[in-house]
This record gives C-alpha cells, structure tokens and sequence, in this order.
C-alpha cells in the first residue's frame, strides 16, 4: 500500500482553518472542497491516459485524453458527499457510484446501509472519498466492497488520517494489492472514542449538522 501526505502550504494552510473549531459550517464546507481538489492532483497522478492526435490551427500535435473506461469516483456518505465537487471538478467525465456507511459508535465497526456501485469494476481506477481514516473499519470495508465487483486499482482520498487505521489497511490488504491513500495530514493517535487527535472533531457533523 501507498501513502502520501500531501505535503504544500496551501493544504496546510486549508487544513489548519478545517481543524479550528471557530470555523462554521459554509467555510468548512468551502474548504473541504477547495482541499479535495489539491489533493485530488496528486491522487490522479497516476489516472490512465491514451494517446490522441488532435488538430491545433497550425499542425498536428500529439497529448492524451483519459482512457476508457472512466474512473469511478466513490463517496462515502454522509461525510464524503462533502468531498464530491471537490473531485469531480478535476475528472468531470468520471462515473460515480456511492457507498452508505455508518460507524457504530459503540463497537466503532462499521455498516453499510446503502450500495449503488456498478456491478463489474474489472479494469477500472476507482478513487474513495472520505474525510476521515479513524480505525480504518469503514474504509477497509469499503474497499473490500470494491474489491469483490472486480477493482483492483484503488485510491481513497482523506483529509485525516490516524496512524492505526493506516495500519489497519495495511493489515487489510496484501502488500502487492495496488491500494493508495492520499491524505492532507496524519496525525498523531486516536483517542478513546476512536476519534482522531487532535483532528478536527466530527467531519460529517462540521459539514452538515
Ligand atoms: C466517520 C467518517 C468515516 C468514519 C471513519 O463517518 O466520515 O466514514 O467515521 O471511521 P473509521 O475509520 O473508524 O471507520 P460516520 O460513521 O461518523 O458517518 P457520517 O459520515 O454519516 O457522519
């Protein structure tokens, strides 16, 4: 598995104003967007592209289009949805599918109550959005979801990301298994209640109450 923090002051910068519990809810919102799509360079740095011949007014000129077929962009709800325009604004002509997930936050296992994914993901590049990587339960089954519709190329997208849920993925998932997470930052724990410190609190209730 691959990780990389994203390491540029205009993530950090946006990263420091999500954390600061003065920020309310229009800005959080703002900034998750606008950091979404920062990261989302780097997550696509490896998206499939063929080889195009186009016409410019002077003469041929060779580039690339993305290749078929489209990645597929994939939003955990509820707090992912906030990471959606943020991605999509960088790969328009990606598919999107969606995936319900709640942690319980008792047991802190998660459940999916929803699933509208495409049936066959065999050769496509999926990338997961999610804000947080707490235990990593949520996206480990996520990507298992991902994993049985035949995607082998998948890339989750986070803000945070705790140390022992990276761990967890790793466990998760063999070594060659081609699994990348891009994050903003990885902190430092998580604390008793499998919350990410110092982290920014609840990302789903910062972004929709
Ligand atoms: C939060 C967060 C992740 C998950 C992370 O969602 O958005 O999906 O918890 O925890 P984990 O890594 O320990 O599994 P939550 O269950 O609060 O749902 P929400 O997005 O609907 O608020």
């Amino acid at each position: 598995m691959e990780i990389l923090a994203v390491d540029h002051p205009l993530v950090a910068h946006k990263l420091t104003t999500l954390r600061d519990l003065r920020t309310d809810s229009p800005t959080f919102r703002r900034l998750a967007d606008e950091l979404v799509t920062l990261l989302a360079y780097e997550a696509t740095r490896d998206v499939r592209v063929t080889s195009v011949t186009v016409e410019t007014p002077l003469q041929p000129a060779t580039g690339v289009r993305l290749a078929r077929p489209v990645p597929l962009v994939v939003p955990i709800l509820r707090a992912g949805l906030g990471m959606l325009d943020g991605m999509t604004r960088l790969l328009p002509t990606a598919e999107v599918g969606f995936l319900g997930m709640i942690r319980d936050e008792g047991t802190l296992q998660a459940q999916t109550y929803a699933t509208r994914l495409p049936d066959d993901l065999s050769g496509r590049q999926c990338y997961v959005l999610d804000p947080m990587l707490a235990t990593g339960g949520t996206l480990a089954a996520a990507i298992s979801l991902l994993f049985d519709r035949g995607a082998r190329d998948v890339t989750a997208i986070t803000l945070l990301a705790a140390p022992e849920g990276l761990a967890v993925l790793e466990d998760a998932f063999p070594e060659t298994t081609p699994i990348k997470v891009v994050t903003a930052a990885i902190d430092e724990r998580l604390d008793e209640n499998g919350y990410i410190v110092p982290g920014l609190g609840d990302a789903g209730d910062r972004l929709y109450g």
